[in-house]
């Protein structure tokens, strides 16, 4: 009998011990890195994709939601709680239309986006591109996804520029610093760079910059941009990106975090640009027009002739608050060749700026807006790049083009192991 009640004893602890056990593996798989990795993505794409009013399909793969315009990411920012969407600035800048009259009387192709072949979002909508599974596994953390990595700010006053190239990024470009400035716009050439890796990008943009080179760099930036690794392409896309703590801690591309405002229902950040221009063939661009309006203190965003795109709130910046102390144009790549190497990933066209129109990429009419909201060509351009050898920009200035430079290269070559 005692025997008996032993084995029952015995087989008790055994169910229990393998209950336990099943248990812990069940757990062990629920909390497992995979899982934890799978929950993770799940929650990031809950966070940044908004329940969509219509959604498009663009011959390129991507979605286009239209989210309603009160329900877009920014509003996911507590100091956005309360706040009143400005639909549109209480001004632009004086001049702005002064150099489009003769030439752009109508909307040019190259203003359009390739999911219009394919719908319209409706008024009080945004357009936004679905962020994919498969675009947050590409990145290095679900954290990391649609953020720049550090300091990848071309800084034309370091008194020691980045000639080793350590940090992987290589520049040409123009810029005016030692002034207040409210803003900048250009004209630029669009091409589609090739990529080495789909670790690198390759992207030609303006960017407002506030603040010395430090921890607290503000910095707004837009243009086009070639990144495998951010969009799952080479596609040439419209972005937008800002900073105000040198790429730590804040800001994001597009509308990837909660900051900037759309208002507009017919342009999407990261959406492809087409047409794009060809080798000794048709040449297309694009007109980015950032500025800081005067009574609300927002920088509004405009692309084209046409579209007012949005705006970054005052309080997202410090120095930026108040007005920008440098501003640059011109190309960036990543270069992940070690050891002094270069990539071959191209800037601009791939191209040398010595090859000139249709061949090389331009930026014309770079402009500044000054602290009487005037538009008005820049004086004192610089040139700056680490390595011309690999990647050059050659400014000028005349009557059709105003100030203007081209820029880029093709990375490595036999000037540039
Ligand atoms: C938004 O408004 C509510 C109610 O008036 C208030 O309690 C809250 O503090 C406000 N939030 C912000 C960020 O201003
Ligand atoms: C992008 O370009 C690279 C290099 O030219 C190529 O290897 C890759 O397959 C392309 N990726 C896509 C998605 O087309």
């Amino acid at each position: 009998m005692a025997a008996h009640v032993n084995v029952g004893r015995r087989l008790v602890a055994l169910v229990l011990a393998l209950a336990v056990c099943l248990s812990c593996a069940v757990a062990a798989r629920v909390g497992g890195p995979e899982e934890r990795q799978w929950l993770k993505v799940r929650r990031h794409l809950k966070r940044v994709n908004k329940p969509p009013v219509k959604s498009i399909k663009s011959p390129d793969g991507d979605i286009i939601d239209c989210v309603h315009v009160a329900h877009q990411p920014a509003f996911d920012h507590p100091l956005l709680m309360n706040h009143t969407i400005q639909t549109r600035p209480n001004f632009h800048p004086e001049g702005l239309y002064d150099d489009n009259k003769v030439a752009l009387k109508k909307k040019t192709p190259s203003e359009a986006q390739l999911w219009h072949q394919n719908g319209r979002c409706p008024e009080d909508t945004v357009p936004i591109r679905r962020t994919t599974r498969a675009d947050v596994l590409r990145a290095s953390s679900v954290k990391r996804y649609g953020r720049k990595k550090h300091k990848s700010i071309p800084n034309p006053l370091s008194v020691e520029p980045d000639l080793l190239n350590e940090n992987g990024h290589q520049h040409a470009i123009a810029y005016v610093e030692g002034d207040k400035y409210y803003g900048a716009k250009a004209t630029i050439n669009v091409w589609q760079p090739s990529i080495q890796q789909t670790n690198e990008f390759s992207l030609s943009q303006l960017w407002i910059l506030g603040g010395s080179f430090g921890e607290d760099l503000n910095s707004i930036e837009a243009g086009w941009q070639v990144s495998p690794d951010l969009y799952g392409d080479n596609n040439t896309r419209l972005f937008s990106y800002w900073t105000s703590d040198a790429y730590q801690a804040t800001g994001c591309y597009n509308l990837l975090c909660s900051g900037f405002i759309q208002v507009n229902n017919e342009i999407a950040m990261g959406a492809s640009i087409y047409p794009i221009s060809n080798y000794d063939g048709s040449q297309y661009d694009i007109s980015i027009l950032v500025w800081k309006d005067p009574t609300e203190g927002n920088w509004w965003m405009q692309f084209g002739k046409d579209y007012v795109l949005g705006y970054w709130p005052s309080f997202l910046f410090s120095y930026l608050a108040d007005s920008a102390s440098m501003i640059e144009w011109g190309g960036e790549v990543v270069n992940s060749e070690p050891d002094g190497e270069h990539t071959s990933t191209g800037m601009g066209s791939g191209h040398f700026p010595e090859e000139g129109y249709s061949k090389a990429s331009y930026f014309r009419n770079i402009q500044i807006v000054d602290g009487s909201n005037n538009l008005r060509p820049p004086t004192g351009v610089g040139a700056f790049t680490e390595q011309s050898n690999c990647y050059d920009v050659q400014n000028g200035n005349n009557g059709e083009w105003g100030q203007h430079f081209y820029y880029g290269g093709p990375g490595r070559n036999s000037n540039c192991p």
